[in-house]
This record gives C-alpha cells, structure tokens and sequence, in this order.
C-alpha cells in the first residue's frame, strides 16, 4: 500500500479484538469503540452477541474470509479501511481473538501506517487460551507444564513464513496450542509424533470455546483422527497437546460459557 492519505485523512481506524465469543469477555474500550463507531467491519468468526454491540449509526460492513482466498481480500479490506477513513471520524475493524494473534492484524495495521491513517490497536482475548480455560484446561499450571506455545496449524497460503519446526516444538514445549488445525490435523499428529511426543500424549479438540455450543474432543495422539471422524468434527476449534489437558477431567464445567 503505497498510497499516503495522512492530509485528507478525517478519522482513526481502530483494531479491535472481539475475543472469543461469549460477549461477556469483550473488553470495555472494545465495546465502547463499537457504540460510537461509524463504521464497523467484521470478520467471520465475530459472534453474533459481540456484532449486537455496535450502535444503530455504523455502518456494517462483513470481511469475512473463505480459505484460500485471504491474499485478494486482505487487500480488498485494507482499501475499505483506508477509505472509510477518509468519510468518519471512528472506524472500526473488528477482529475475533485478539488481532494480532493469526489474525493479520498486524499486516492491516502496516498497510494502514504506510498509508498515513492514524490507527490505534485495542487487544482481545485471544480464543488460544479462552477455549481452553472454558473446557477446564489450563494452559499452565505448576504441576503439570511451565512453557506453551501457540502455533498454526493451517498450511501457508503463499508462504509468507517457513515451514513450521514441529519437532522442535515437540522437543521445546510442554503445552501446544494450535490455531486452525482441523483441517491439517492428521499431518501435525504425525509431526509431532515424529519429533518426539509419544501417542499417548493428551490432546484437547475445543470447537466455538466460550460459545453455548461449545464442542470438546479429548484423547490421546493415536486416538483422536479416529475421534474426529467418528464424531465428524469441525472448525473452528483450538487443539491443546500436553499434560495440562488431564485437567478437563477435574475442572471442566467450571468455566462460564456465553449466552
Ligand atoms: C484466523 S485464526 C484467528 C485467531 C484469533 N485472532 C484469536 O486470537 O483467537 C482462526 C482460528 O482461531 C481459532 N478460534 C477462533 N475463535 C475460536 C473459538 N471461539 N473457539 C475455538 N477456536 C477458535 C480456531 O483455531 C480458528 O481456526
């Protein structure tokens, strides 16, 4: 984005986290921004209660992206923002999660700078650690795991980064956390395994976390492709690999999923 439009520029586009689905975990300054904002635009996995925040002015517009086609639309999105922001003076972008967790937020916010539109980012609680806690899983824990990592799982479109380490990752962390991984989960299994981790390790398959439908898939690295079929389990879900995952017996129930 080369274009600088800092002198015709009239207002603030702010990046905004929406988190993880259940309303009641969506920041003040988030919900704030949505009942004074002019224009909100949305991305797919923004639960409905979060979108009932935005006041009745805004105007709505929905960015939601398909698989495979992010590259054309991040632009296509970018161009909205910047001219929006020319027309109002509080322009939203709402992202699920926080925005720069897998969520390009920090690639939009580039485009944004380098075209001179002032731009603010307003972090969300990411659903890597939300989903988890709401199915009794504790990312750490003194007993259990002292280092997680968060990690893709979705095959790169483009190759914007290097093929993932999973044995490093296998070899380095006690708990994993892997975004976008259902569709890629077979090959991570196998990675993992690979580099290290043996087939009993636990594993957490934890669809719409902090949602009333919220789905779990809890068994071990030889078991769970079979689980996922058997059950026929989507995304979007977060995985979580470790010792940590043995909590879900103890402490699922305890976490207090939305409306
Ligand atoms: C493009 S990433 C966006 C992550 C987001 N920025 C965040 O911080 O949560 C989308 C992936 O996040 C995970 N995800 C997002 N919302 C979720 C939810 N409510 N429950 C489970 N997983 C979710 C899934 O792995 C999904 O494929």
């Amino acid at each position: 984005m080369t274009q600088n439009i800092s002198e015709t520029c009239l207002g603030k586009v702010y990046l905004v986290g929406a988190g993880p689905g259940d309303p009641g975990l969506m920041t003040l300054k988030g919900k704030t921004l949505l009942e004074h904002a002019d224009v909100v635009v949305y991305d797919a996995l923004v639960s409905p209660p979060i979108l009932d925040m935005i006041g009745d002015k805004a105007v709505k517009i929905d960015a939601g992206k398909r698989r495979g086609r992010h590259s054309k639309l991040q632009a296509e999105t970018t161009q909205i923002l910047i001219e929006k922001a020319r027309q109002y003076p509080v322009v939203v972008r709402l992202k699920g999660g926080d925005p720069f967790v897998f969520g390009r937020g920090g690639e939009e916010m580039e485009d944004l700078v380098n075209a001179g539109v002032p731009v603010e980012v307003v972090p969300g609680i990411t659903s890597g650690i939300a989903a988890p806690a709401y199915a009794g899983i504790p990312v750490t824990h003194r007993g259990y795991s002292s280092s997680v990592t968060f990690v893709t799982g979705h095959e790169a479109v483009g190759k914007y980064r290097p093929d993932i380490n999973w044995t490093a990752i296998a070899q380095g962390s006690e708990t994993i956390v892997i975004y976008m991984g259902v569709h890629n989960l077979n090959n991570i299994v196998t990675a993992l395994q690979e580099g290290g981790l043996t087939s009993e390790t636990p594993i957490a398959l934890i669809r719409w976390g902090t949602r009333p439908e919220q789905e779990q898939l809890i068994g071990m690295l030889e078991t769970i492709i079979e689980q996922v079929e058997t059950a026929n389990f989507e995304a979007p879900a977060i995985a979580i690999i470790g010792q940590v995952v043995e909590l879900n017996s103890k402490l699922v129930g305890y976490g207090g999923v939305g409306e």
